[in-house]
């Protein structure tokens, strides 16, 4: 919560009695459909309050028409390292660009969504609020930026919005709040989501690696059954997770703390066992500065202050791999209320993964491929809190709080003699195994080329029985395989695509679909140069026609990234 909604704002709120047009333009940029779905559901608000409101992708909307719009709200996350999504990179570009227009009759709120762990927190809609102020729009409402909890800093955005667009806004308020009892069921929508996930049985949980490999994948199967929950190849499930019980024991002794007092879990005011709380409701694994900040605030550590107070760097270096056992084994123990301690934790965010299966395939289940995150940092071994609750705590039998996560951004071809072209080493084949699976399901009848990779081939061939039968009953086309560590050299799927390329080209050229899922740091970036110089070598392209040509696959859907 303690993190939630930052609101700074450079220029002053539009004056509220203003008078407004009733024309709202929402536009979206958005990587895993969060921004669109809040987009949807601020217009679904917006409309009942009688407002005319138009939707819209950064991607479709024309940038010319902009000088048209007198309301305009923006709802966009950031990706990576600071970068717009995708959908959003040409708007983004032709607003920062000469070709803007003025647009001193605009009237505009940015809502921002990101994640404070990382260090371009919101970056994206911070600078969409920040140039179109310097365009000479007026702010309706100051930005919100939301971290991984949005769900309600988003819905305070949205109400301060519908606020300054009405004219009188204390008869607004009171129409906010009967709209928002008179319509808290929407039929469209399942009973079961993100707000009240459903908890699924597991049905089967096994490593997909063989004995002697250095990884653990973990391979689950969740039912869905009575959930009435249904997906497509490419979305994603999420799951909240239960922090790891040592970890939660130790940071109970060291700070001398008893399990069993009640505390507050949320601004509903649930309450429970400060142990309970600790394993379920609350980060404990990620340091971030502004973390830091409000410990030394409360605790009066003067040993943390002057940590924080040091230079960005001594900062990133001190959080890097530290979790929050560390910080009291080192600073602590304060004396402190747990209760107070809490506020200023974040809510333990759920994890997600791309889905594994196809309904079509696999009725009323869910699979995933999951690989546990261990590593040694600081002198103790760190475990990935929802990746090692699968690999070590997760029976059969068990249930985990679940909810599906829609990603429009990843998506088999409408048309299904489309030729798709799916890159995804590591755990980056949990969709393509979706994807396989539906076609066969369905009787798709376009070519399929899969890139696989991982560190050997003995221990690591994830599913290879699967993509083997694939391969004979002709559902698969091609399959490339890349094991980095069973030769002198390392091999990686870009490898293998660099001595394909001719074919590689041709297939691009037939209008196949171009797919990437798995490391994004390096892998993904190292895929994309690739794709650059295979359009060089066999398309005689420059460096920038060949970028030219992967934006406009990227604009026509063509070429789709899930990346992590
Ligand atoms: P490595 O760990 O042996 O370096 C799945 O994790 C596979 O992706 C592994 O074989 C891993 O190889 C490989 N990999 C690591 N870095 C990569 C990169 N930059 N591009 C492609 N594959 C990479």
């Amino acid at each position: 919560l303690a993190a939630g909604a930052a609101a700074p704002a450079q220029a002053p709120a539009a004056p509220q009695a203003a008078p407004v047009s009733k024309e709202v333009t929402i536009l979206y940029g958005s990587q895993t459909g969060n921004a669109q779905r809040l987009s949807e559901k601020a217009a679904k608000t917006l409309e009942a309050q009688g407002f005319q409101v138009t939707v819209s992708s950064m991607s479709s909307f024309k940038p010319n028409s902009l000088k048209k719009v007198q309301n305009l709200l923006i709802v966009a996350s950031t990706h990576g390292e600071g970068e717009p999504p995708d959908n959003a990179l040409s708007f983004h570009e032709f607003l920062h660009s000469k070709r803007a227009p003025k647009l001193e009759e605009l009237r505009y709120s940015v809502l921002s969504l990101g994640d404070s762990s990382y260090e371009f927190f919101c970056q994206t809609g911070k600078e969409f609020d920040v140039r179109l102020a310097e365009l000479g729009a007026t702010r309706l409402q100051p930005r919100v930026d939301c971290d991984l909890d949005f769900e309600e800093p988003a819905a305070a955005w949205l109400n301060g919005v519908i606020s300054s667009l009405s004219e009188a806004q204390a008869e607004t308020a009171a129409l906010v709040a009967a709209a928002t009892q008179a319509t808290p069921v929407q039929t469209a929508e399942p009973v079961y989501s993100r707000k009240n996930p459903f908890r699924a049985e597991v049905l089967a949980n096994f490593n997909l690696n063989g004995r002697g490999s250095s990884k653990e994948t973990r391979h689950l199967e969740l039912s869905l059954e009575g959930s009435g929950l249904t997906f497509q190849p490419g979305d994603a499930l999420g799951i909240f997770p239960e922090n790891d019980p040592e970890l939660v024991d130790a940071l109970l002794t060291e700070l001398k703390w008893n399990p069993e007092e009640q505390v507050t879990v949320n601004k509903e005011g649930d309450v429970r066992p400060l142990r309970e709380a600790l394993l379920l409701d609350f980060e404990i694994t990620v340091i971030t500065k502004a973390l830091l900040d409000k410990i030394a605030g409360l605790t009066g550590s003067e040993a943390l202050k002057e940590l924080v107070a040091s230079d960005r760097e001594a900062v990133k270096a001190y959080t890097a791999g530290r979790d929050l056992l560390d910080v009291v084994r080192e600073f602590g123990p304060w004396n402190v209320k747990p209760q107070e301690l809490l506020g200023l934790l974040r809510k333990l965010p759920p994890r997600l993964y791309s889905i594994a299966s196809s309904l079509a395939a696999n009725p009323d289940e869910v699979h995933l491929t999951i690989g546990a995150v261990r590593y040694d940092a600081h002198g103790r071994e760190r475990k990935g809190v929802c990746s090692v609750l699968c690999a070590e705590r997760l029976q059969e039998g068990d249930t985990l709080p679940i909810f599906i996560q829609p990603n429009n951004h990843f998506k088999l071809p409408e048309n299904p003699e489309t030729p798709i072209i799916m890159v995804g080493p590591g755990t980056g084949v949990a969709p393509f195994r979706s994807f396989m699976q539906e076609r066969e399901e369905t009787g798709a009848e376009g070519k399929a080329w899969m890139f696989f990779g991982d560190q050997h081939f003995v221990t690591d061939f994830l599913y290879q029985t699967e993509w083997q039968k694939w391969m004979q009953d002709g559902v698969l086309t091609k399959m490339d395989v890349a094991f980095s560590r069973d030769t002198e050299e390392k091999v990686y799927v870009q490898h293998r695509m660099q001595a394909n390329r001719k074919e590689l080209y041709a297939w691009l050229q037939e209008g196949a679909y171009f797919y990437i899922c798995g490391d994004a740091k390096r892998m993904a970036h190292d895929v994309h140069e690739t794709l650059i110089s295979i359009l060089e070598t066999e398309g005689g392209m420059s460096r920038e026609a060949a970028e030219a040509y992967l934006s406009d696959m990227k604009k026509q859907k063509r070429y789709q990234r899930d990346v992590y």
